[in-house]
């Protein structure tokens, strides 16, 4: 069966803007998050405590997070790569926090400068740390499908970078199909793996790129598999600046329209999603690649 409610994660501020060449005025995000919460998503990831050089676009994490922090009945997670980015989260107020770990060796490489096992151990403490000043964590894990250098990824690595992340006491983690390659039947496959050691559905968010047009049968899949919270990005914004071929995340409209189309609850409302996505194309100056948002566009 079908879970009569999902919550989405939405990630169009730090997943979706990462990508952008031309810098989006803090001032941007901080109305893109506020319209964002008020068509009723409940956890809108606002940014990365990341180095600036690596991430030019979220730089400006400092002057943004105060600009949002105190909007209520939202959940705003930051990104943080090791005890620095930790520190400045906690010194913002942040109440949630996602590392971000890799299955593949390439990609830790590409992404965090480090080995698999080298980034784990960076985890390892800020987790610890976060978890003592009573911080919700969760714990991405990037190419648990395939990966741009190496290929289709064997299931038992992405488990095993799971579980370290649940051992070191991530809440939730977020299986990230960063280049859009998954099939369903491999989606089925993983979480099958991951229940047999003991990660439990209610600690699983599916994270769907929609490169090859599959995010959103993978994340009927997910959901018929007992998954109930989601990723996706507003208007489908977003890429990864060091994965080549990963475009853009699932689109939030485009998983609205389904899950609602299945009677399952969201809280959003997709008119004002729609709205607040057509602006934040406005801002950008190009179309959204969102086939929801196009048939619903006021224009
Ligand atoms: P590094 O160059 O190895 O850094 O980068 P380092 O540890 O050697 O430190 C070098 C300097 O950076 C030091 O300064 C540090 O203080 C400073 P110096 O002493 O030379 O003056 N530094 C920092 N400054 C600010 N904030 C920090 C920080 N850390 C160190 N947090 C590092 C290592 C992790 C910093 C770098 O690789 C990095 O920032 N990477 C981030 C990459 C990123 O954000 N990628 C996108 C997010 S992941 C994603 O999109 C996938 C996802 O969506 C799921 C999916 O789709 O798969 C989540
Ligand atoms: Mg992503």
């Amino acid at each position: 069966g079908l879970p009569a409610r999902v919550r989405i994660h939405e990630v169009g501020p730090r997943d979706g803007l990462q990508n952008e060449k031309t810098t989006v005025p803090t001032e941007v995000k901080a109305e893109f998050i506020r319209r964002l919460a008020d068509a009723g998503l409940t956890t809108v990831e606002a940014t990365s405590f990341v180095h600036p050089k690596w991430v030019p676009q979220l730089a400006d994490a400092e002057a943004l997070f105060p600009q949002v922090r105190d909007l209520r009945g939202v959940h705003l997670p930051v990104l943080v790569p090791n005890a620095r980015g930790l520190e400045r989260a906690l010194a913002l107020g942040a109440d949630r926090i996602a590392v971000f770990a890799s299955a593949t060796e390439s990609f830790a490489k590409a992404n965090l400068n480090r080995t698999v096992e080298e980034s784990l151990a960076i985890f390892e403490p800020v987790v610890a740390r976060a978890k003592d000043e009573g911080l919700h964590v969760r714990g991405y894990v990037s190419m648990c499908f395939g990966d741009p250098w190496e290929g289709p990824v064997p299931v038992q690595q992405v488990v095993r970078v799971c579980r370290a992340l649940r051992d070191m006491g991530c809440d939730e983690l977020s299986l990230g199909d960063t280049i859009g390659v998954a099939t369903p039947g491999h989606v089925h496959k993983l979480l099958a793996a991951l229940t047999e050691r003991q990660v439990p559905l209610s600690a699983l968010g599916v994270h769907f790129h929609d490169t090859y047009g599959q995010a959103l049968a993978n994340t009927l899949a997910a959901l018929q598999y007992g998954v109930t919270t989601v990723d996706a990005s507003a208007g489908g914004l977003g890429g990864c600046p060091y994965a080549k071929s990963a475009t853009g995340n699932l689109a939030t409209e485009d998983l609205v329209w389904m899950l609602h189309g299945l009677g399952i609850d969201t809280g959003v409302d997709l008119g004002r999603l729609v709205a607040t996505s057509e602006w934040m194309a406005d801002r950008l100056g190009r179309p959204s690649p969102s086939r929801t948002l196009r048939a619903l566009s006021h224009k």
